[in-house]
Order: C-alpha cells, then structure tokens, then sequence
C-alpha cells in the first residue's frame, strides 16, 4: 500500500534506536526525507547512514537532549534548516528511570517532566505554525500503555506522559481543520534494549532473572510474546498518511492485547 509520503519531511525522536528507529525505517521506506534526534553519538550516525543506504533517502541527524530546557527550540532550528519545514514529527526519546510511587525524588520530577512532557510540547508548539499555514501536518507520539494502566514502578513515567496525552488531546481538535493531526501510540512491551534494561532491573529486584521475567511478562501477554518494533514503526507510517486524515485525539495501544479495559 503506498502511503502517499513521498516527498514528505519527517523529524523524528529517539531514532538512534528501538521505537524511533523502528518508525525511522517505515518513513524512510515510504520516501520521507528524514532528521534523527537523538543525544547524538556513533549509534546515531550509524542508523542515519543504513536509513541512507536502504532505502535512498535524504537523512541528517541532530543531536540534542530531550532532559534539557534548551533542546526543543534548538531541535525545531536544525530540523527546519536542515528540511527546510517539517511535515511530520514522531514525539519520542528515551524513558525516565523506574522508582517505587510511594518514595519519588522532587529533582527526578523535574526532569522527567522536562523529558517526556515539556520538551515535546515545545516542540510541537514551535512546529505547528509552519504546519497550519502549509495545511498539513503530523504530531505523532509514541507514549505508554501506562497512561490507559500505570505500571508499578514506572511513576514518572505514568504521570508525565499522561500529562503530554492531556495537551495533545486539547490541542487536536483546534488544528484538525488546518490538515493537522494528532495522535499517539501506546507501545506495551516491545523488544528493544529499553524493555531488556527494566526486565533486568526487576530481575535484580525480586532476585530473579531478566529470562524467567520477560517469560513471565509473555504469559501475561494475550499474543503471547514481545512486541517487534517495526510492529509499532508500522502505525506510526500510517498515523503520518495521508490516508488516515480523519484520525485525531486517538491514543491506541500497541501491546498485544495486554490491556483488557475498553478504550
Ligand atoms: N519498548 C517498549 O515496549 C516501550 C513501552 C512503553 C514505553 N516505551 C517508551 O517509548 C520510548 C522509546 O522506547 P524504546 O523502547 O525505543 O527505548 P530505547 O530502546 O531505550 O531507545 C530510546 C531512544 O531515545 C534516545 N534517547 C534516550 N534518551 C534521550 C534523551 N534524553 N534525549 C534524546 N534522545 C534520547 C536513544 O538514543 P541516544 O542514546 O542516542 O540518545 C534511543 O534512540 C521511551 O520513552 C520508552 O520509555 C517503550
């Protein structure tokens, strides 16, 4: 199915690896010209170049830290200079540490908060003029299943993304009649080096191992193992389509069937 990209500019989050790298590849693969965010370094300048290689698009990299109040604003420059506007972002980076709910850290507040709350809404708000005034647009965030179900040790991660949810939920409906949609996937438990770090940190936790956890949290899983990235990279092309312009405010989860409450 081509999904009318072609041509299309895309700013993508955390693309060095995982899910951003996941969804990197289905925007490549569909003609985007890209710029992969993440904190920078070789492994991004590796992914940039096998994008390049695989699928013949343009790809540049901008290196930035989504924990710093100053990188939203530096990310939107490069990215416009670089494409010359953006079409579509892909809100994504990496997750905050976990910690019991009940024992939180007012300094881990803050910068979570920066993270996965702030810097994407800076972001976002710097981008969707030049998006409205073209009219057309993409705002496409990859979050959590924990702000439908919070997970345990994941407060702030719960917390800071549903705060996100809540402003891109307010904002869809005020810039849907601009071509501009808002959307977000919920990821469960995907396979990339982010689920193998918690599934380890448990392990260390309960004095188990990361095997016997991932082959725990597998039986809890209704498809009956982790998720592949390009699982989610595949919603994610699809949510910036052209042919799901009537999409906005949905937050669906990607998870295997893990989430048993209605939507
Ligand atoms: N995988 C899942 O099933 C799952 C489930 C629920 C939620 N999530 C959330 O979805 C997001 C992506 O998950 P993932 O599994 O793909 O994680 P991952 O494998 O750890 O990849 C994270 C990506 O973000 C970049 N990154 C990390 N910290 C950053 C920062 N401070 N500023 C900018 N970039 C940063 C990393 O690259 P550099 O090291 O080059 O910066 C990497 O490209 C995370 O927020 C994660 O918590 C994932």
């Amino acid at each position: 199915m081509d999904l009318g990209l072609r041509g299309r500019t895309a700013l993508v989050g955390g693309a060095s690896g995982g899910l951003g790298r996941a969804s990197a590849e289905r925007l490549a693969a569909e003609g985007c010209r890209l710029a992969l965010w993440s904190r920078g370094g070789q492994t991004l300048q590796q992914a940039a170049a096998e994008i390049r290689q695989a699928h013949s698009v343009e790809v540049t990299t901008i290196a930035g830290d989504a924990a710093d109040a100053s990188t939203a604003a530096f990310v939107a420059t490069e990215a416009q200079k670089a494409l010359g506007h953006v079409d579509i972002v892909v809100l994504n980076a990496g997750g905050p540490p976990t910690a019991e709910a009940t024992r939180t850290d007012p300094a881990e507040w803050r910068r979570s908060f920066q993270l996965l709350a702030i810097t994407p809404i800076e972001l976002t708000t710097l981008l969707l003029p030049g998006m409205r005034s073209r009219g057309w647009g993409r705002i496409v965030s990859i979050l959590s299943s924990g702000v439908r179900q919070p997970i345990p040790e994941l407060a702030y991660s719960n917390a800071c993304r549903s705060a996100l949810v809540a402003w891109l939920k307010t904002i869809a409906p005020e810039v849907i009649a601009d071509g501009v949609t808002v959307n977000g996937a919920l990821p469960g438990r995907l396979d990339t080096s982010r689920v193998a770090w918690l599934d380890q940190a448990r392990a260390e936790r309960t004095g188990t191992t990361a095997e016997e956890i991932r082959a725990g949290f597998e039986r809890a899983i209704p498809a009956g193992r982790y998720g592949d990235p390009d699982e989610l990279g595949a919603y994610v092309a699809w949510l910036s389509s052209d042919l799901a312009r009537y999409q906005t405010g949905t937050f669906v989860a990607i998870d295997g069937g893990s989430l048993r409450a209605l939507p």
